[in-house]
């Protein structure tokens, strides 16, 4: 990297406003707020729409163009000096789990939204364009697969496989990406955009490793493989006062069967196989009815690629061997292999921290993130910051305003070296 762009890239770090950042992040924590300190914006909810809005507001307010995909992907451009360059996309997902936090997805949209504005106001002028994205779909709560926007945007899944599907309230996901684009107007129609330069994602770490190191920034170098499976379990409904146990075929006791099964199958005395069984639907719900179906929302990780295949080959035919009474029909709904990160971008990563004198760690993402598809596509790399407890994915999560400025620092260092 050139050396020339050393005082830009600390003049754009310098710039970044942590007063500022932090009531954006705690407005925009507004947005579906719930109890506790947390947001339940589910994709293309009302709330989410309204996030949406927020940003395109916001992007008009600065001069900035938007557009939009047929995902509803959502892109804000700072033009560079060579309009026709490849650019440099950051940014992450607005969408949250039901009883989510405020910053897993929001804080990089968030920090690209002041990097970009930093860049302004430092007078910083890239040679390609930056875009800060809000990917649709990350969390893949309402509509499967998660990572849904970057999946399109990269080519790893095509519209039309997915179009016809709904959501977990039955809202069908054509008619909520209908909405989604109308809730942008002033969003102009892209089809896709190629070639790009690089991705770099800022998020909170979800983990509790820089926390506990005292270390303000991640440079995280690859993100562990994941598959999710539907289990669904049909047994029979029958009454609960009056049905002997032989005559039943009750599909939630089988279901408790496939999970012992699959407990003893994915145990690992080492911790690194995560296996989750984070979804249950009993069917019809009710005390004194014998369930007829159960579902069960399974999610497997591995950072070895080999160990998730044969780990997740067996998951269907484990359930099937456990279930003594009910029939088992088993889906793998989201696959991805392990990603391991672009070097230069890691480098870039690490530079930008060493300037700017923020002690800086590399390491792994537990996590899934939309960088994951993006790798695929392009240099790729992500910044970690702390978060209080590693706790995400509840409303206890939480950042404080120093931790999100430093990343959105070394954020809008990054970008002007890969916008060079
Ligand atoms: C992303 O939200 C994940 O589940 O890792
Ligand atoms: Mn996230
Ligand atoms: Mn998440």
């Amino acid at each position: 990297m050139a050396t020339h762009c050393n005082p830009d890239r600390i003049a754009a770090a310098a710039a970044v406003d942590e007063a500022r950042l932090w009531s954006r992040l705690v407005e925009f924590g507004e947005i579906g707020a719930i109890g506790g300190g947390g947001v339940c914006r589910l994709a293309l909810s009302d709330e989410e729409l309204a996030a949406r809005r927020y940003i395109a507001g916001w992007a008009h307010s600065r001069g900035h163009r938007v557009f939009v995909d047929a995902v509803a992907n959502l892109f804000v451009r700072r033009e560079g000096t060579d309009p026709a360059a490849a650019p440099v996309i950051t940014g992450s997902h607005i969408d949250t789990q039901p009883q989510g936090g405020r910053f897993d997805g929001a804080y990089g949209v968030i920090a690209g939204l002041e990097a970009l504005a930093a860049l302004d106001e430092a007078a910083v002028q890239t040679r390609r364009p930056i875009e800060v994205v809000a990917w649709t779909n990350e969390e893949g709560v309402r509509f499967t697969p998660g990572a849904m926007g970057s999946m399109v945007f990269s080519g790893a899944l095509a519209l039309s496989d997915i179009a016809g599907r709904r959501g977990s309230d039955g809202v069908p996901l054509s008619g909520a990406l209908a909405s989604a684009l109308a809730a942008t107007p002033q969003a102009t129609f892209r089809q896709t955009v190629r070639p790009i330069a690089a991705y770099v994602e800022a998020h909170i770490e979800q983990g509790p490793e820089l926390e506990a190191k005292g270390i303000p920034i991640g440079v995280v170098e690859g993100i562990q493989g994941v598959r999710w499976f539907d289990v669904d379990v049909v047994g029979s409904g029958a009454h609960a006062g009056t049905t002997p146990l032989a005559r039943r075929r009750d599909a939630f006791q089988d279901a408790l069967r496939i999970v012992n099964a699959l407990n003893e199958w994915t145990s690992d005395p080492g911790d690194v196989l995560r296996f989750t069984v984070g979804h249950v639907e009993v069917t019809p719900n009710s005390r004194n009815t014998v369930p007829a179906r159960a579902r069960l929302g399974i999610d497997l990780r591995h950072p070895d690629a080999g160990v998730l295949r044969e780990k997740g080959d067996r998951i269907a035919a484990i359930a099937a061997g456990a279930a003594r009474h009910c029939e088992v029909c088993v889906r793998e709904v989201f696959t991805k292999a392990p990603a391991t990160f672009d070097r230069q971008v890691i480098d870039t990563i690490e530079t930008a921290a060493r300037l700017l004198r923020i002690p800086s760690l590399r390491m792994p993402s537990g996590a899934f993130h939309d960088a994951l598809f993006l790798n695929d596509l392009c240099p790729t790399g992500m910044i970690f910051i702390p978060c209080e407890r590693g706790i995400s994915h509840d409303p206890a999560e939480n950042i404080t305003a120093a931790q999100a400025a430093a990343g959105a620092r070394v954020l809008a260092a990054t970008l002007v070296a890969l916008a060079d």
